[in-house]
């Protein structure tokens, strides 16, 4: 079975920044969203992230840096054995994990 590794930026303004590793098991189809929802079900709870739509790209809720690039975890489609690093925007205020305050 393939797997997508997910390096994750985790922690808030008060303690700073970690990055954490997680193996997901992938799907057919299945988008970094997908993958990070995922994780709170199965691994981890307290992974804070913001999503309302999770396909339709119409809340803009979802977005985070992948790799060094903003984009939308809800239609970026994760890649079987590939490593992802995902971080939160800097141009929002942070509030955990890869959760930004919406503008
Ligand atoms: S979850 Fe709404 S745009 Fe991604």
């Amino acid at each position: 079975m393939s797997n997508v590794t997910l390096h994750i930026v985790r922690g808030d303004e008060q303690t700073g920044r970690t990055v954490e590793d997680y193996q997901v098991p992938y799907r057919e189809g299945m988008s970094l969203l997908d993958a990070v929802i995922w994780l709170r079900e199965h691994q981890d709870p307290a992974l804070a992230i913001r999503y309302s739509c999770r396909s339709a790209n119409a809340c803009k809720e979802c977005m985070a840096v992948v790799d060094g690039k903003p984009g939308y975890l809800c239609s970026l489609r994760a890649v079987p054995d590939s490593e992802v690093r995902l971080e939160p925007l800097p141009s929002l205020p942070w509030i955990k994990d890869l959760a930004t305050a919406l503008e």
